[in-house]
């Protein structure tokens, strides 16, 4: 049965919620496992009251198929994510960076196979010939490999922040590649770290599927072209903030990000997402310059923040770095994590005030 000729009945005209969804779809095989690792993680880090933000990076995917020949990809190379990270890191956060399988990581992004691809860094020399009496010749027919880097600095500044890293434990990897697996990590390690209350940022720059094939409605096989076009209906992922903020992680500072390609429209949907959601901040980017450019969405220190006592004011601050300096090796992602910092410390000492 294809996806095009499933006959079971649409769910559009209800679509899931956040409760529903997860009633209803099986949580990926690995997640057990996973939410014990990031435990433990997390119970290194409260020892030594360190703060700790969950990165998600990259995009997401939804199957077509159970035997899963045909996907839908969501844009995202991961380089937000991954960027952010290392910035993250080198305040004195603890990152758990929960990213789509692939995709850009922190530290080896600098290193990748389309930016510095590594093996041409590589020189193969001929080994010298060694004689260690008269009659024994030791072949060092074997080339041996030299490593010339463009930029030795560089690689020496990555390479030493990757090994102090490893050293402190400060970096958690988690993978996902469909949708279905970023919604149950998400849920479990936001519960996860539910344990850190004010102490834990989250920031959300993963690209998420808006819509999912459920179970049910996915045929177990690779769906037959011979029958012409393919008519997809597809349900709404459910949307995840609210629960987050309600449930999973209310104490949390919530960092959301929005994707647009008309920049007017990048405030306006900020707002209605802070009013809808009532999380911390959204940063707006727009596709071809958010590498130069974000602003800020937030609630005005003026509200109240009390539904119906006053109507929610907001505030924008944009952050812009040159084109000259993001070319010179300037990342925007700095100032991004910076300007985060800044206000998670204020939202975590707003506790007592
Ligand atoms: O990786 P790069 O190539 O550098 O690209 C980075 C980016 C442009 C993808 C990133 O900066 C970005 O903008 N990510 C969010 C994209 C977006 O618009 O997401 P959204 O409108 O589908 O979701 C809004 C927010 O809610 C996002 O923070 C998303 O991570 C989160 N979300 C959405 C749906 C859902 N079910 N769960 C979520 O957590």
């Amino acid at each position: 049965m294809s996806a095009a000729q499933d006959s079971s009945p649409s769910t559009s005209e209800q679509p899931f919620s956040a409760e529903s969804y997860f009633a209803t779809q099986p949580p990926p095989p690995t997640l057990d496992a996973d939410v014990r690792n990031v435990r433990s993680f997390v119970s290194q880090q409260v020892a030594v009251g360190r703060k700790v933000v969950l990165v998600t990076s990259g995009g997401t995917t939804v199957p077509l198929e159970l035997n899963v020949v045909r996907f839908l990809d969501n844009f995202s190379a991961g380089t937000r994510g991954a960027t952010s990270a290392e910035y993250f890191l080198r305040a004195g956060y603890a990152v758990i960076f929960m990213h789509r399988q692939h995709s850009l990581q922190p530290f080896s992004r600098h290193y990748s196979h389309s930016t510095n691809p590594f093996l041409d860094f590589l020189e193969l020399e001929d080994a010298p010939q060694e004689q260690t009496d008269e009659r024994t010749v030791i072949d060092h027919a074997r080339p041996i490999i030299t490593v010339h880097p463009s930029d030795p600095e560089h690689l020496r500044s990555v390479l030493s922040a990757y090994k102090a890293v490893q050293k402190a434990g400060t970096l958690h990897s988690v993978t996902f590649v469909t949708v279905n697996e970023y919604l149950w990590l998400l849920r479990a390690v936001s519960k996860e770290l539910h344990l850190l209350g004010r102490n834990a940022m989250y920031y959300l720059a993963a690209a998420v599927s808006d819509f999912f094939l459920p179970r049910e409605k996915m045929s177990e096989h690779k769906i037959q072209s011979g029958k012409g076009s393919l008519i997809l209906e597809m349900d709404q992922v459910p949307k995840t903030l609210k629960p987050m903020v309600d449930e999973w992680t209310p104490e949390g500072f919530i960092v959301s990000f929005k994707l647009e390609t008309d920049t007017t429209l990048l405030v306006p949907k900020a707002r209605a997402s802070l009013e809808r959601y009532g999380h911390q901040v959204v940063i707006g980017n727009e596709l071809h310059r958010r590498k130069f450019e974000v602003v800020f969405v937030s609630r005005s220190s003026s509200s109240s923040g009390i539904v119906g006592y006053d109507k929610p004011g907001f505030e924008e601050t944009w952050l812009r770095i040159d084109e000259k300096a993001s070319a010179g090796g300037k990342e925007i992602e700095e100032d991004i994590i910076n300007e985060l910092v800044t206000r998670h410390l204020s939202w975590i000492k707003s506790v007592n005030t």
